[in-house]
Parts: C-alpha cells; structure tokens; sequence
C-alpha cells in the first residue's frame, strides 16, 4: 500500500544507502591489491623470523625467510614490498648500507631469483647503518646534508645493481633526488624510477619501527632535516623541489595525521602520490583491538579508505595482507 509521503522533500540522501549492494555500487572510492605495498625488515643472518615487539604480527626475517613470507604475500596478492634492511655492522657513515653484500642487496638477489615477478621498492636512508642512528653523517652533532649525498646515491645505486625495481629515498637530505638520479642515469639505469618520500614529516609516529629497525638517534631528533608537522605549505614546496631533480612518484608520510596535505599534493601534482601508514599506525589499531576497545577489521578498512579518498595512488602499510584479503571478501573496494 502506497501513502502519499507526508514530507514531500525531494532530496533524500538515505535512498542510497538502504541496499548493500547499492551502496556498493555507488561508492566513490575503490580499493585494489595492485595498489598495495608491505613493508618487510630484513635483518642480516640466516634463519631468522622474529617478531617486532611493538608491532605484533610483523616480523624481522633473514633473506632466506623472507622467501616464505614473499610467497605469502603473492599468494594474497601483493605483488609489491618495500625493504628495510638491518645489518649486523654499524659504523659512523653506515657503509653496510652501500656494500654490495649488505643484507638488502643479499635479500634482492636471492628474492628475485625466486619470485621475479615481484615488483621490488628499496628504502634508501642511512639511519639503520649508522652507529649513532641519525639519517646522514655528522659534522659535529650535525647531520652533513652534502657530505651525505654521495653515500645516498651509493647506496641507491647498489639497490638497482642488486635487482631494485624502484628506490624511495627516505633520509630527507636536501638534494638528494638529484644526487641519486645523476648516479642511476650515469650508471645505465635511467629507466629506474625514484619514489621519493618528499613529504616526511618528523612524528611520534615512526617509534615503533625505530624499535624494529633499531634506528633510534643516540642523540637529539630527526628535527632538523625530517619536516615540521605545523606547516602544510612546505609540503608542497618540498613535493615541487623533488619533483625538478627527477623524482617520479612523491610520498606523503605518515598517513593519518596527514590526509590534508596527501589531499593538497596528490591534487596538485600530476604524479602518483604514495602515503605511507606508519609503523605508529599499525601499532595503535593493533594495540587497541588487542585491549578490546576498537574493532580491528572496522579500523583497518575505515583507515585505509580514508587514505585512499584523500587521493593516494598507492598505499604502504603493515595490514597490506589483511587488507588484500578484505578486497577478496568484498568487505571494502
Ligand atoms: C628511515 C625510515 C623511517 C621510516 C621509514 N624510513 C624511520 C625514521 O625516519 O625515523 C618510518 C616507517 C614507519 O614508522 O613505519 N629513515
């Protein structure tokens, strides 16, 4: 039986949302696995698998593990990862970073060999080679932003010579897209491109994986060359600056506490905008679930959509498993 509608309005926004699949249908954000990126620890020795404390289910593995967790992840349907390495041997300029058996480039070769399919990112900074943990070498107590540069392009250089599809320089020097550029093109790897984490702010947010990492600074912050998370503007600024020394796809780094400024570089720069949900990030949902007080599988996908309608291209993050996962199920995409 019809009624005439007593309330003859004729904008009724909750005719979309009475039908699952209508609601389905008309969602303006859509998830992929192909636009998924895990970050894996790759810690230098033989037979490890150890979980990081402060980040329950992601795990440091030697190049020989890493295998299994790679076949675990393509099996999911992450095709991309992001390595971090952690060497046994730190040293005031980080030289395992560059060595060319230093755990990344170890894990590289032996990862492509067995699953070449794989679309390999490395990390470039300093910070886990360095014995005092800063991103750079110091003059003084300061980081050497120019003396820094060569060892960057080193090591970025080493990375593709191991088989790196893509190098993200994450240290915050300035110039450095530039430094490490100049050495691929030089090097015959012009067709290599940069993923420049161009719009890093220092945050509270990276202690967890300082702890997984074991890059800690021995002393003061990353103040000085990581951003200042007051400003915005500077964050295109810095976006434009890597942009003109060759960067090809830019990062805006954390995620969360971020999204205005992923909002504002991913509208005004035609380039694949990356955010990076941090190691805090994980941390706090995990932590949260595990206390009762949040529903994780909620928060992973809420979180991950609102990265993505703030105009990520792609998105690095630990729940990248979880998440593939929840695309198969049609729970979110
Ligand atoms: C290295 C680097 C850091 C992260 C990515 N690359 C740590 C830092 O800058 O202190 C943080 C990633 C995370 O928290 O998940 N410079």
């Amino acid at each position: 039986m019809n009624h005439p509608d007593p309330f003859p309005f004729l904008q009724r926004s909750r005719r979309l949302r009475g039908n699952s699949l209508l609601r389905q249908m008309v969602r303006e954000t859509r998830l992929s696995k192909s636009a998924l990126i895990a970050p894996l620890f790759v810690q230098e020795g033989v037979g490890i698998r150890q979980e990081i404390p402060s980040m329950e289910g992601q795990y440091r593995y030697s190049p020989d593990q890493l295998l299994y967790e790679l076949e675990t992840l393509s099996k999911t349907g992450i095709q991309q990862v992001l390595l971090f390495g952690i060497p046994n041997q730190k040293d005031a300029c980080g030289s395992q970073a560059w060595s060319e058996q230093g755990v990344v480039q170890t894990a590289l070769r032996l990862a492509k060999q067995e699953f070449p399919n794989l679309f390999y990112i490395t990390d470039v900074c300093l910070c886990e080679y360095t014995s005092h943990g800063h991103c750079g070498i110091l003059s003084g107590n300061t980081v050497d932003n120019d003396q820094t540069l060569p060892l960057l392009a080193k090591t970025a250089l080493s990375h593709v010579q191991a088989g790196a599809d893509m190098v993200a320089p994450s240290d915050m020097m300035d110039g450095r897209i530039l430094a490490i550029r100049q050495a691929l093109d030089q090097h015959g790897f012009s067709s290599s491109p940069i993923l420049s984490y161009a719009v890093k702010y220092a945050s509270a947010f990276y202690g967890p994986f300082r702890e997984a990492a074991d890059s800690a600074p021995a002393f003061g912050d990353r103040k000085s060359y990581q951003m200042d998370y007051h400003n915005r503007r500077e964050g295109v600024k810095k976006a434009q600056q890597d942009l003109e020394q060759g960067a090809d796809l830019l990062m805006v780094k954390p995620a969360l506490s971020y999204l205005d400024v992923l909002y504002e570089v991913s509208s005004r720069f035609p380039v694949p905008t990356v955010a990076y949900s941090v190691s805090g990030e994980y941390s706090m949902i995990k932590a949260a679930a595990k206390l009762g007080w949040m529903d994780e599988v909620n928060a992973i996908c809420e979180t991950a959509v609102s990265i993505f309608r703030a105009g990520a291209s792609a998105l690095i993050t630990y729940y990248a498993k979880e998440l593939a996962q929840f695309i198969e199920e049609g729970r979110i995409g």
